[in-house]
């Protein structure tokens, strides 16, 4: 498959990060299209861990190319850093990363706007990245773009242009002290110096890639349930990390995609607030979040942990168009007592016909489990299907019947090796 799109098929943290990784040795180029540094892809390789937020998770395998789309929303300071980081850890960066001019840049003031309207009494949890004003930004027209830090004289003017504006928000409605204006203006074209090098026209360079036969895997952040669109809105991104929003966040159209590989963990997991059908709140959920080791790689907030729903990612592949996944973390079910799965919602007595994205309807549902026996042996060492305990066999069929989807890929553990191809 030469163009392929992964997906997060729940509300983020699938695993996406160490499928890419593996994935992408067999791709030529790999493409961040949304979100942000609100996105934390964890890679192991060895005893070396790398948590990717705004470079795409191909970047530790040497001859592939990696690209950021006009969908992400670019924090400089964090690109910076990350690029600082790997380089340190012996990656090299340079003529492999490629930016897009019309990326939105965050800016300092998106992280503050961020930051006040989470101690607001309209709370999301999020991340704190400044994604959601950012983007605010851009639909407004009025965000800066990576292509004006090539103009100095542009880019005082949209700075000065924007901090006038924020500045009478924070007086007048927050009472906050104002923002620095050149302060900022200086920043911003320190980082252009750094940044220069990677501007690119990605479109243009996809789309002639794609005719040279080149393969592309688009690399979504966050997951289905935490697109602004589809997911369970307000308690969303601000983005579309669906497959849709992997054309109209790089360039590539649509025509031009292959498929769509869904990652899906093998139990559900959410962080920040919203609602949550199958969260476990007693001592199972625990159990999870210590065995999965379930804590943020951006924020370490710890996740939300439940039972697979098989509803909500029978929707996801629907919304996404998913028809192979890769199922991470089945490692983390080993020894439990026994495994429910959320197979459809009921509201009084009802069984709902479609999934419901609205969070009224969310809060009313109670999902209607199956129980199947757990495998109590270790299966993190196992290297092909076959050698999986039967239990653990029936339980990834039913997962995989119940949404809708077949199985490509098995995770059972962190590392590359512990993965089991099909
Ligand atoms: P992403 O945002 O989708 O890339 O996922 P994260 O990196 O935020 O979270 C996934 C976490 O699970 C990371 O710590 C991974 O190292 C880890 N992980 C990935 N696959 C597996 C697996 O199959 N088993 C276990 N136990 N951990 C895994
Ligand atoms: P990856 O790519 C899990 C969640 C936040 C919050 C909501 C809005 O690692 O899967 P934002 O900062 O985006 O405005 O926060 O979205 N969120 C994620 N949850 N994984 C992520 O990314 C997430 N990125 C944002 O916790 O609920
Ligand atoms: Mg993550």
């Amino acid at each position: 498959m030469s163009v392929t799109v992964i997906v997060g098929s729940q509300w983020g943290d699938e695993g996406k990060g160490k499928v890419v990784d593996i994935l992408s040795e067999r791709y030529d180029i790999v493409v961040r299209y949304q979100g942000g540094a609100n996105a934390g892809h964890t890679v192991l390789v060895g005893d070396k861990q790398y948590i990717l937020h705004l470079i795409p998770s191909g970047i530790l395998r040497e001859n592939v190319k990696c690209v950021i789309g006009n969908g992400v929303v670019i924090d400089p300071k964090a690109l910076l850093d990350e690029i600082n980081i790997l380089e340190n850890l012996g990656i090299n960066i340079k003529g492999r990363l490629f930016i897009s001019q019309n990326a939105h840049l965050i800016m300092p003031y998106h992280k503050l706007l961020d930051s006040i309207s989470e101690s607001g009494s309209s709370k999301i949890g999020t991340t704190g990245r400044g994604i959601g004003p950012c983007y605010i930004d851009k639909y407004a027209r009025k965000g800066i773009k990576i292509v004006d830090l090539l103009d100095k004289s542009v880019l005082e003017e949209k700075i000065k242009l924007n901090i006038e504006e924020k500045n009478n928000l924070l007086r007048k409605v927050y009472n906050h002290e104002e923002i620095n204006v050149n302060e900022i203006i200086k920043e911003y074209i320190e980082f252009d110096k750094a940044i220069d090098q990677y501007i690119t026209d990605v479109p243009l360079f996809l789309n002639n890639a794609i005719e040279e036969g080149k393969s592309v895997l688009l690399e979504g952040a966050q997951g289905t349930l935490l697109d602004v669109d589809h997911g369970t809105y307000p308690f969303v991104t601000s983005s579309n990390p669906t497959s849709g929003g992997a054309c109209t966040g790089s360039g590539i159209p649509p025509t031009k995609i292959d498929s769509v590989i869904g990652i899906v963990k093998a139990y559900t997991t959410r962080v920040g607030l919203g609602p949550f059908p199958t969260e476990l709140t007693d001592k199972e959920g625990d159990k999870l979040r210590e065995v999965g080791a379930e804590y943020g790689a951006t924020t370490g907030r710890p996740r939300r942990c439940g039972w697979f729903d098989a509803f909500l990612v029978n929707y996801s592949r629907m919304i996404n168009g998913i028809e192979r996944a890769a199922i991470t973390k089945l490692d983390v079910l080993s020894n439990l007592d026994e495994i429910k799965v959320c197979v459809a919602y009921e509201i009084n007595g009802k069984k709902l016909k479609s999934y419901p994205t609205e969070v009224n309807q969310l809060l009313l549902v109670k999902p209607v489990y199956e129980t199947l026996p757990s495998w109590k042996s270790d299966i993190s060492k196992i290297k092909y299907y076959d050698d999986l305990p039967s239990e653990a066999k029936d339980y990834l069929t039913f997962i995989s019947q119940q949404s809708g989807f077949e199985i490509s890929m098995i995770s059972v553990g962190p590392q590359r090796q512990q993965t089991i191809e099909l």
